[in-house]
């Protein structure tokens, strides 16, 4: 049986996650009513939690989900949350899963702070929890992730990037923060470093195909689906696989000509040439397939662990995250 929507795929851990829910809303409990009702917003905002539920599922696929799971669960979402918002920030976005961005609602400083705050908590949690070990992993990918959109800037403003270049960007800026989630759950359910690191690699290469899915649905998805704006990286002069794979099929004049335009983005039918240029290149197949390659990989690193539903979960996960619509 293909299960390839999130509420077949957490079935198994279906008590967990709500536990999970409860202690993530408890996390947000302000006593500073600004910061209470923002975070009453986000929370009214499903997100898929794909984060937790990596954390959730891995550590039962090494052992067994305990307390410490819980709190590395929670603190993954949070660190999630809080760079959303920073990223609505810094893209300028103002939709985010179907509500206004905080920044769009709340303004920019405000987000700014508020994305602060949700960092915070979430590495007070490990502190509280003496979980050094998810400290050790977590700082390093809060690290990463920044350097990741910070590379991306760089590039974006010069428009010219490689592959090589996009896939550091990836790695940094997504993949990272779903390697931790896998790595986080291993470390809460065994002491086997064989384990922590499959784990790791397994988040690595689902990060890599959820991203590129998410730079595809950017060229083909609808913005009442993916519940943020279409085309999004396009009118950021943000060039991606689908785009990078294209350019380098044409000749250097058609690519100058097409650069030429992603300079000039304000005209709107610059955005649909960009895009009809991409279909006509085979720009989103490419990457597509791409995905796939990953997602084979991922699944394969799951060879050294027991069969069990959490095991099954996981690979049907792998296939949602490169089928999604959202
Ligand atoms: C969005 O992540 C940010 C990216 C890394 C592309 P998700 O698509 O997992 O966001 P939510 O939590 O479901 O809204
Ligand atoms: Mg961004
Ligand atoms: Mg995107």
């Amino acid at each position: 049986m293909i299960k390839t929507n999130l509420s077949d795929i957490s079935s198994p851990i279906k008590s967990e996650l709500e536990i999970f829910e409860d202690l993530f809303k408890k996390s947000l409990k302000s006593n500073v009513t600004l910061v209470d009702l923002i975070a009453r917003y986000l929370i009214r905002q499903k997100g898929k939690k794909i984060r937790p539920l990596l954390v959730l599922l891995a550590a039962n696929v090494v052992g067994g989900i305990n307390e410490r799971t819980y709190r590395g669960a929670v603190l993954v979402e949070l660190l999630h949350t809080a760079t959303l918002v920073h990223d609505d920030v810094v893209d300028n976005a103002d939709k985010r899963r179907g509500f206004w961005s905080i920044n769009k609602v709340f303004k920019n400083k405000v987000a700014v702070l508020m994305g602060d705050y949700l960092l915070s908590r979430g590495l007070m949690i490990a502190v509280e929890g003496k979980d050094y070990d998810f400290l050790d992993v977590i700082t390093n990918t809060v690290k990463r992730m920044s350097e990741g959109e910070l590379l991306q800037i760089r590039k974006t403003r010069k428009l010219d990037i490689d592959e090589a270049t996009y896939f550091r960007i990836i790695s940094d800026k997504t993949a990272s923060l779903l390697e931790t989630c896998c790595k986080i759950g291993a470390l809460s359910a065994s002491k086997d470093p064989s384990f922590h690191e499959a784990m790791r690699k397994f988040g690595e290469y689902i990060g890599i195909a959820f991203q590129i899915r998410d730079d595809i649905l950017d060229y083909e998805g609808n913005s009442s689906t993916i519940g943020k704006p279409v085309a999004g990286d396009i009118k950021e002069k943000k060039i991606t696989l689908p785009l990078i794979y294209s350019l380098n099929q044409v000749s250097k004049n058609e690519a100058a000509k097409i650069k030429k335009l992603i300079k000039n983005i304000e005209q709107k039918e610059s955005v649909k040439e960009i895009i009809e240029f991409v279909r006509r290149n085979d720009g989103i197949d490419y990457s597509f397939e791409t995905a796939q390659n990953y997602s084979r990989k991922a699944k394969e690193l799951l060879n050294i662990f027991p069969n069990s539903q959490s095991k099954l979960a996981l690979e049907a996960l792998v296939d949602f995250v490169i089928d999604r619509k959202n």
